[in-house]
């Protein structure tokens, strides 16, 4: 017998969902030949690839994680005092295993369908409540993507608040971090804001033309200033004021919302997140009540569902930048869930009395730390501080002397200078102990040529070294959730509670069109918890991070291969925040060509709501492109609106293949129309896993496109973030990525979008992963499983369900629309349709994007064809459901439909009176029977829980359970 001995762990094999024989199944359902058929009768020819993707050959699993722990080796673990926002600090492992490591939690999407996301909705209420007590504030949303942001989001939100229409200045502390600063300014510059950096204690607040300012607190040498009085002038003469603050200093300092202050932000990063090289960490954002309404991302809020039960949504704001477009307050989408779940979980294991005393211990031992330094005749300049001490030295050679010294006992501290002389940060974490301290005082004893062989210990007792004014009285943390999970049997077993509500892809398919819910394979997840990854401090030295310097070239060169781009930045934290770094390159570049009044940016109708949004935060005009009958770009209308405005061009944004799930032929002659009237072509590249190895956005003609790995790449959605945006652009537009202050980004000199030089560094390793043990050859053999499991089910449902739009050939890209506007006229609405698949134990399709009353399905190339029968089998027979309304066998309202979800408390009543089974309830497929998914709720009223806004954790007793009336859910689009 002869043998044939190959690969047999092939990890391609694992990624994708159909084996051989399914393929070969599938193939024919669709009434095609081979693959290669759909795929040519799919992807217009005049865009192909003509050759295939050079990177390295697919590893398998074992053999990419032995390699990646080389690579992660090189990264090398100091001790780390550099403070600027990030600290060391330590996830509880009960945390880290039972929700940063666990697919229950990291898989999910963002909770648009509120029902089967119940646990996350509650871990986000937890954090709110967190953020609002320890700020001292009224409100406060989900998460922004970084201090820097938030801090830039303030800008914006007092912008459009301010009563003093035509202020344009905004004042900073010179006293704000510098990454921070650097993202503020970015945003300001194509705002016409001015940005006023300066001491705020000499700032003159009586300028006219002043509109807001923005403080830290403590400040980012480590001193901590009361700002009661500079807030009282500033709003004496009509600014606002946002601090940004440090949530652990917040435990021992009064809050910024008693200090009167409009909006406190921060990162969250210090409760329980690695570092991880800069991200990524939940950034926060707490205002007061009056600004409930303009808050920038997502809140989130308690309703009622139909039975009048405590309920948790995500409210309105949610779905602002779809429905208000370029009108939008902000255009941030993905945000930063799974790290403010971690925050929050933090908060609620160590509740207020640990967390205080993680505190008071840092502060105990940086008091300690000042006395032997000054005791070594070192100026310590900070009067008052929590955990950050700055040493002024006498010369640059004492601090570059210190330096050294600290390098080698593996130590950083922050070397800055401030008016003019050297000085030396130290900033102190929970992590620090006895010994730590002795260290460094040691490296400035060797240095200053004195002795030190003292053992320290943790001062037994210590006063906090503020005045009184400045000593925090309130309480926080006290609400029960943060008071009674301290043991760890306790809080595993609530995670686990939280874990049980929410449907991930751990139970099936999350069909949502546009997001790409493909698999997140385990042994890409390993190393996002190595502490080679998590532990290196943003602002290390570079030569520490060599580990992630490969990472970050090999990525780069990587994503450049597959896009065709001439370059490719990784900073920007989410897709939103790609497309307004892109944006960015194309105003700088615009601007350096002499052609800074270029600012109209054309885009289609049928765009994802943050293109608008971006492009106004770039300064950019919005002028909206026709979508043809068939769903296509009108041409002739792009044709003469870039005629039209042919002096005043800045770009096109589009998406590609479009929102509408097709491959559109004219996207050649769309970009060569554009460049003929000397604008650039930003691509939209949420769909890019219907490109690569197919096609690619410099092969359409396009100048610059965002990825989101968090799609295409196989980062975890982590229930609505973290997310990875980078951008690529063609050689041109190189120039005009951005940079970093603290930094050097490979010399680059453009703002920064995010604080952090490359964003989230500490999830890159997933699409690092993916991409190594696909090679080139499994990337391209996804996109195309992608098209035929999309076609697949386009073929088993179209009987069904008219599907919406079609390539030329008849065949859909990688996703498609369901149309259920049909079923209108019986009553039934498309949201009747999400809800009622939660019955059979299915995520809903994206609902009402692009069209309104559809369903987009993106079944992606990681589902099986067993899983893709049985959503068919759903679909079926709901569609058999929705039937027996139409023809009035079933009532109109009182049906199985209307009443989706069904609960398992619903169905166990003693006298079911409702006109159909329980069993066609809750059971209505042998597979639901079998491995029944519960939602937690019936069906939430969003408009009521709009009406009536609670953003924080209530007790049961708090809540009215009395209903003023239901409503119908608002009919937003949710994906
Ligand atoms: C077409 C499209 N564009 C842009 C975005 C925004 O990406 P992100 O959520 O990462 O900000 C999305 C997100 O779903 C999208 O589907």
């Amino acid at each position: 017998m002869t043998l044939k001995p190959q690969p047999a762990d092939v990890f391609v094999d694992r990624h994708n969902g159909p084996d051989e024989a399914a393929v070969t199944e599938m193939l024919r359902a669709i009434g095609v030949e081979s693959l290669d058929q759909l795929i040519d009768e799919t992807v217009p020819a005049a865009i192909r690839l003509q050759k295939s993707l050079d990177l390295p050959a697919a590893l398998t699993e074992r053999a990419f994680l032995a390699k990646f722990a080389q690579i992660a080796g090189q990264n090398k673990l100091y001790k780390n005092y550099i403070g600027l926002g990030y600290y060391p600090t330590q996830l509880p492992p009960v945390i880290q295993r039972n929700i940063l490591e666990n697919p229950g939690w990291y898989t999910a999407y963002t909770p648009y369908q509120a029902e089967i996301a119940q646990g996350r909705l509650e871990a986000l209420i937890n954090y709110q409540t967190m953020v609002m007590e320890l700020t001292g504030l009224e409100i406060a949303n989900a998460s922004l993507l970084d201090e820097g942001t938030a801090a830039a989001e303030v800008l914006h939100m007092f912008h459009s608040q301010t009563k003093k229409k035509n202020a344009h200045k905004f004042f900073v502390s010179e006293q704000v971090l510098p990454q921070t600063i650097d993202v503020v300014r970015t945003r300001a510059t194509p705002l016409g804001i001015e940005l006023v950096v300066g001491d705020h204690r000499t700032a003159d607040l009586t300028d006219e033309s002043l509109f807001g300012a923005l403080l830290q607190y403590p400040a980012a040498d480590g001193a901590v200033y009361d700002y009661t009085d500079f807030i009282a002038t500033a709003h004496n003469n009509s600014l606002l004021v946002a601090v940004a603050a440090d949530l652990l200093a917040l435990t021992l300092l009064t809050p910024p919302g008693e200090m009167g202050a409009d909006a406190c932000v921060g990162n969250s990063q210090r409760f329980g997140v690695p570092m991880g090289y800069g991200g990524p960490h939940a950034g926060f954002f707490a205002t007061k009540d009056q600004f409930k309404r303009v808050i920038p991302g997502r809140i989130i809020g308690q309703s009622i569902d139909a039975a009048g039960n405590k309920a948790y949504r995500m409210a309105l704001q949610t779905r602002e930048q779809h429905i208000r477009r370029e009108k939008a307050t902000s255009n941030i989408c993905t945000a930063q869930v799974l790290l403010s779940v971690l925050s929050g979980m933090y908060a609620v294991y160590h509740g207020p009395q640990r967390v205080r005393q993680f505190a008071v211990n840092t502060h105990a031992f940086a008091q300690l730390l000042a006395q032997e330094l000054t005791a070594l005749g070192l100026e310590q300049q900070n009067e008052f501080y929590f955990d950050t001490l700055t040493l002024k030295l006498e010369s640059e050679e004492l601090q570059a002397a210190i330096r050294q010294e600290a390098e080698a006992a593996g130590i950083n501290f922050r070397y800055f200078s401030q008016e003019g002389t050297a000085r030396v940060g130290i900033a102190l974490n929970q992590n620090t102990e006895a010994d730590d301290v002795a260290d460094i005082v040691r490296v400035f004893a060797k240095v200053l040529g004195k002795s030190f062989d003292k053992t320290l210990a943790l001062p037994t007792e210590a006063e906090l070294n503020w005045p009184d004014a400045l000593v925090r009285q309130s309480a926080y943390l006290t609400h029960p959730v943060f008071n009674k999970h301290h043991s760890e049997t306790e809080m595993l077993r609530y995670m686990k509670q939280l874990e049980n509500k929410d449907l991930s892809l751990a139970h099936s398919m999350i069909p949502l069109g546009s997001c790409t819910m493909k698999l997140n394979a385990t042994a890409e997840m390993i190393p996002v918890t190595w502490p080679e990854i998590g532990g290196l401090h943003p602002f290390a030295p570079r030569e520490q991070a060599k580990g992630y310097t490969q990472i970050f070239n090999d990525l780069e060169r990587w994503l450049c291969e597959v896009t065709g781009f001439a370059a490719v930045s990784l900073q920007p934290n989410s897709g939103a925040q790609g497309e307004y770094a892109g944006l960015l390159a194309i105003r700088d570049y615009h601007e350096a060509q002499g052609n800074s009044h270029r600012n109209v940016a054309l885009i289609p109708a049928s765009a994802h709501g943050t293109n608008p949004a971006s492009a106004v935060m770039a300064g950019m005009q919005v002028v909206v492109v026709k979508s043809t009958e068939d769903g296509n770009i009108d041409v002739q209308d792009l044709k003469d609106k870039a005629a039209k405005y042919a002096d005043t061009l800045s770009c096109l944004m589009v998406t590609y293949p479009s929102t509408h799930g097709v491959y559109e032929e004219t996207i050649i002659d769309i970009c060569q129309t554009i460049h003929q009237h000397g604008g650039r072509v930003y691509m939209d590249g949420a769909n890019m896993n219907a490109q690569v190895g197919l096609t690619s956005p410099a092969t359409i003609g396009a100048d610059v496109c965002h990825l989101n790995l968090h799609k295409t790449f196989c980062i975890p959605h982590g229930g609505g973030g973290p997310g990875v945006g980078p951008i690529g652009v063609v050689a041109d537009l190189a120039p005009y990525l951005p940079g970093h202050v603290v930094v050097d980004a490979e010399g680059r000199t453009a703002g920064a979008v995010s604080s952090a030089p490359w964003g989230s560094a500490s999830i890159l390793p997933i699409s690092y992963a993916y991409i190594s043990m696909m090679g080139g050859e499994g990337l391209t053999q996804a996109t195309r499983t992608a098209i035929l499991n999309a076609n697949y089910l386009k073929a088993k449902l179209e009987a069904h369900y008219p599907v919406l739009y079609a390539g030329a050939n008849g065949r859909c890209a990688h996703e498609m629309i369901l149309d259920c506007r049909q079923f209108k006229k019986a009553g039934i609405e498309v949201e009747d349709i999400a809800k009622r698949l939660m019955d059979y134990g299915f995520h809903a399709p994206t609902v009402s994007f692009p069209v309104a009353g559809t369903l987009m399905v993106e079944p992606t190339e990681s589902e099986s064809k067993e899983e893709l029968d049985r959503f068919v089998e759903a679909m079926v027979k709901i569609r058999e459901e929705i039937r027996e309304v139409e023809q009035g066998h079933a009532d109109a309202k009182d049906n199985v439909l209307k009443h989706a979800p069904h609960t398992a408390a619903t169905v166990l009543v003693h006298d079911w009176t409702r006109p159909y089974s329980r069993e066609q309830a809750v059971y209505p497929t042998d597979y639901a029977r079998a491995y029944k998914f519960w939602p937690a709720v019936s069906r939430v009223d969003s408009a009521y829980g709009d009406r009536n806004l609670i953003c924080s954790c209530t007790s049961t007793e708090d809540y009215a359970d009395e209903p003023e009336q239901l409503v119908q859910a608002d009919k937003g689009p949710s994906y």
